[in-house]
């Protein structure tokens, strides 16, 4: 029984090395030549979302970020991201479309370094659990004002949605804050640069096996 144990133990060490090596080491050596892109290389263009934004609400969108413009875009959509972490959206939305399951028939192309070796994914937003749909290719899908009455109470939309309302982020009047503003920017920044995609999301006919 004893050689048995040690025979345990050391199968147990060799596959914790092995774990450690191939989703630990791997990943380092294979990425660290892909260069980080700075928020500010990434974002070239502004969505037409953001300057929707600014005429949709333009008195909260000037005393938030002033002016449409590049400055003004970058500072929204970082606010948006320290928001998503905070609000814990990761716990329930991925930002990764996955190379299984068929993910592209609802998602679009699997995620690509491009995509994600950037700062707005430091600590990556890749998230493990999909209540909700993926959100990298969230940009044009919904209008501005469909993620405002969906953050106000997601059951007005989706009513058997399990996504918590978040009124916090309205003031006593049921504008938007500062951070309703930053968070709808950032989830339709998600993805903007991939504007040909949302044709093939979700399309209910390729999922049930017809054309693609
Ligand atoms: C408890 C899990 C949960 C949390 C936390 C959560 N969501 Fe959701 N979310 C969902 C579900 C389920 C749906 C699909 C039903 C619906 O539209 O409400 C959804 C839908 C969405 C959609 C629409 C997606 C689409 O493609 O139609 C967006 C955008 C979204 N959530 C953003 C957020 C943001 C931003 C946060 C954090 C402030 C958040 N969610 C927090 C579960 C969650």
């Amino acid at each position: 029984m004893e050689r048995f144990g040690a025979s345990f133990l050391i199968a147990g060490i060799v596959t914790f090395l092995l774990g450690f090596f191939l989703q630990g080491v791997m990943p380092v050596l294979t990425l660290r030549k892909v260069p980080v892109a700075t928020v500010e290389e990434l974002v070239q263009t502004i969505p037409p979302e953001f300057s929707d934004l600014a005429e949709e609400y333009p008195v909260e969108f000037e005393r938030a970020f002033g002016e449409v413009s590049l400055a003004s875009l970058v500072e929204a959509i970082e606010l948006g991201k320290e928001n998503y972490i905070a609000e814990a959206c990761w716990h329930c939305h991925s930002q990764f479309v996955r190379p299984v399951s068929k993910e592209n028939i609802r998602f679009g192309p699997v995620s690509t370094p491009e995509e994600y070796q950037n700062l707005m994914q430091l600590p990556h937003l890749f998230g493990t659990r999909r209540v909700g749909p993926d959100l990298i290719r969230q940009a044009g899908k919904h209008s501005n004002d469909w993620h405002m009455a969906h953050f106000y109470e997601p059951r007005n939309i989706a009513p058997y949605s399990v996504m918590p309302a978040y009124p916090w982020f309205f003031d006593e009047n049921k504008r938007p804050t500062k951070r309703a503003l930053a968070l709808v920017a950032y989830v339709q920044w998600l993805g903007s640069w991939a504007r040909e995609v949302p044709g093939t999301i979700y399309n209910v006919d390729a999922m049930r096996g017809g054309d693609q």
